[in-house]
């Protein structure tokens, strides 16, 4: 049992402020090779990807857009294909462009499915996924990470743009959570 005072706390760093700056260098290595003279547009998640892309966008040096998509899961609980709200939409017409969706953390996948399926309607001439963070047990959704940083256990995790209940965002490292009820 832990002491009370202790539960809202971060527990163990799973990823140092130094490992996460190892692992965007290497991801914008490996995208600007891919990507360059392609003039992608990176696809942003809000809110748990934006220190991820703030970072990333530093490590290419090829020229590339931005872009935002603000989403939610409807937390009802009763709709199993995971339907998403578009909170707001992307400003890009993202008609034959190339696109690289940036990711926080591949859970149960469903949002980024959702997602996938939206987008690739729009007819891009290419559609990726970049993700800093694929839980274990989200090896089996099928979705295939192009660019992946870390696999991590299947533990809830804060920092680095990460929260819990929109608190931790601001850990400049990721630490495993433990959340009141367990
Ligand atoms: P999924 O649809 O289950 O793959 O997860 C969708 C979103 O939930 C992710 O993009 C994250 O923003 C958030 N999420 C999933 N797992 C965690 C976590 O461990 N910590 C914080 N946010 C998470
Ligand atoms: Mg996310």
């Amino acid at each position: 049992m832990r002491p009370k005072e202790n539960l809202y706390q971060p527990g163990e760093t799973l990823l140092t402020e130094g490992e996460i700056a190892e692992i965007v260098a290497r991801l914008g290595h490996e995208i600007s090779i891919d990507y360059g003279g392609k003039n992608p547009v990176l696809i942003n998640l809000l809110k748990g990807g934006v220190v991820f892309l703030a970072d990333l966008i530093r490590q290419l040096p090829i020229p590339h857009q931005i872009d935002f998509l603000s989403v939610s899961r409807y937390e009802n609980g009763t709709d199993p294909n995971g339907t998403v709200r578009i909170i707001e939409d992307l400003a890009t017409n993202i008609s034959g462009r190339d696109v690289l969706i940036v990711e926080d953390v591949l859970d149960t996948g469903r949002t980024l499915a959702y997602i996938l399926s939206m987008l690739e309607l729009r007819s891009p001439k290419s559609l990726e996924v970049c993700s800093l963070l694929r839980k274990k047990s989200a090896r089996h959704t099928g979705i295939n990470i192009r660019y992946l940083g870390k696999e991590i256990p299947d533990v809830f995790v804060v920092g680095y743009g990460l929260d819990y209940n929109e608190s931790f965002r601001n850990l400049p490292y990721i630490a495993e959570f433990l959340t009141p009820d367990g």
